[in-house]
């Protein structure tokens, strides 16, 4: 029999060898440092100084981390004359309680300088108004006109000009929720019966995505929304065509569509009407979305779907299996052919 040996198996470790298996680590992070809802590629002003002060508490903390690091590993490994020395007073004053203080208290006094810098309280007169109230589980947003008076209605999409600043009054119809764009600003909560005022800027056009960051209740994962940045003269031709009443159906299809859309015998509890408004039609429904322009929208359900005639027949036949416990009922009553009607028409209403 051989005999059991107790040396531990030699492995060559070459630099090579290290370099592959560490190297896909070191690439984790990546993906998460660009894209349309990152902190980490920040297109704004307060974004940025966001960005800039995570970093630098980041590399403060990493910093700390490696010193007290370093000083535990010379109390283990150092002999014992050495570490004794660890003992001091001196050093547990000066290292333990000085640097410390210093440290962090340096940290929030520019943490509070920046913050305050971010939520400047001035008010910019040529700031562009919107109101946006958060509902479970969607955005409904409001483009206010110069005596603060909604002159467009819109949902689960926000327009924005860059380089110009934008007000946005954030409120809730119903229970906390919180707007965050990560990729513009800081998240700020939407709080029943008050109105909190968050300023940002785009700096580049682009869209952006942006999530309910406070627990909602239910699918508060799935409300989500997207943010358009575009040059002013694209944002001012949105704007105009979003003043508009609904286009009229070109077809005896869209027609069949818009028939159906406004029936008010659905046989259901509620009728798409009751909830909806299109404007143009004699749908007026206010619990839910206006849907008077849904088909210029990028995504549906709050951000959780592609826009196209297959989600939102999807959306309609069966929104409590896609989004479960959201307020609009499943319409299983549609046929086939009526239902993709009705999706084709919400669709054509660009
Ligand atoms: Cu709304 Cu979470």
């Amino acid at each position: 029999m051989m005999p059991v040996t107790s040396r531990p198996i030699f492995i060559p470790w070459s630099k090579q060898r290290s370099v592959r298996l560490v190297a896909p680590l070191a690439l984790l992070p990546l993906p998460a440092c660009s894209g349309i809802q990152s902190v980490l590629d920040p297109q704004g002003p307060s974004a940025h100084q966001t960005a800039v002060m995570s970093w630098i508490m980041f590399a403060e903390g990493a910093l700390i981390f490696l010193t007290v690091m370093a000083f535990v590993a010379y109390a283990m490994f150092a002999s014992p004359n050495r570490s004794a020395k660890m003992g001091r007073r001196q050093l547990i004053v000066e290292g333990g309680i000085l640097v410390p203080v210093v440290m962090l208290s340096a940290l929030l006094v520019y943490g509070l300088t920046v913050t305050d810098a971010i939520v400047a309280t001035t008010e910019e007169p040529s700031a562009l108004r919107i109101e946006i109230v958060g509902e479970q589980w969607w955005w409904r947003v409001r483009y206010l006109d110069g005596a603060g008076k909604p002159s467009v209605v819109t949902a689960n999409e926000v327009h924005i000009p860059i380089a110009q600043p934008v007000e946005l009054s954030l409120r809730s119809a119903d229970v906390i929720h919180s707007f965050w764009v990560p990729n513009l600003a800081g998240k700020v909560d939407m709080i029943p019966g008050h109105v909190n005022t968050l300023r940002l800027k785009a700096e580049r056009p682009g869209v952006f995505r942006g999530q309910c960051a406070e627990y909602c209740g239910g699918p508060h994962a799935l409300m989500a929304f997207y943010l358009v940045a575009q040059s002013p003269k694209e944002f001012n031709a949105w704007l105009a065509a979003q003043s508009r009443p609904a286009k009229e159906p070109r077809t005896s299809f869209l027609e069949r569509g818009r028939t159906l859309f406004l029936s008010t015998e659905c046989g259901k509890d509620h009728c798409c009407v009751d909830c909806h408004t299109i404007r143009g039609t004699p749908a007026g429904g206010q619990e839910g979305p206006d849907l008077t322009h849904v088909g210029s929208r990028h995504s549906i359900a709050a951000g959780i779907l592609p826009n196209n005639i297959g989600t939102l027949a999807g959306w309609i036949a069966d929104s409590q299996h896609i989004k479960p416990e959201n307020r609009m009922p499943s319409f299983d009553i549609y046929s086939g052919a009526e239902l993709r009607a009705v999706a084709a028409y919400l669709e054509s209403l660009k």
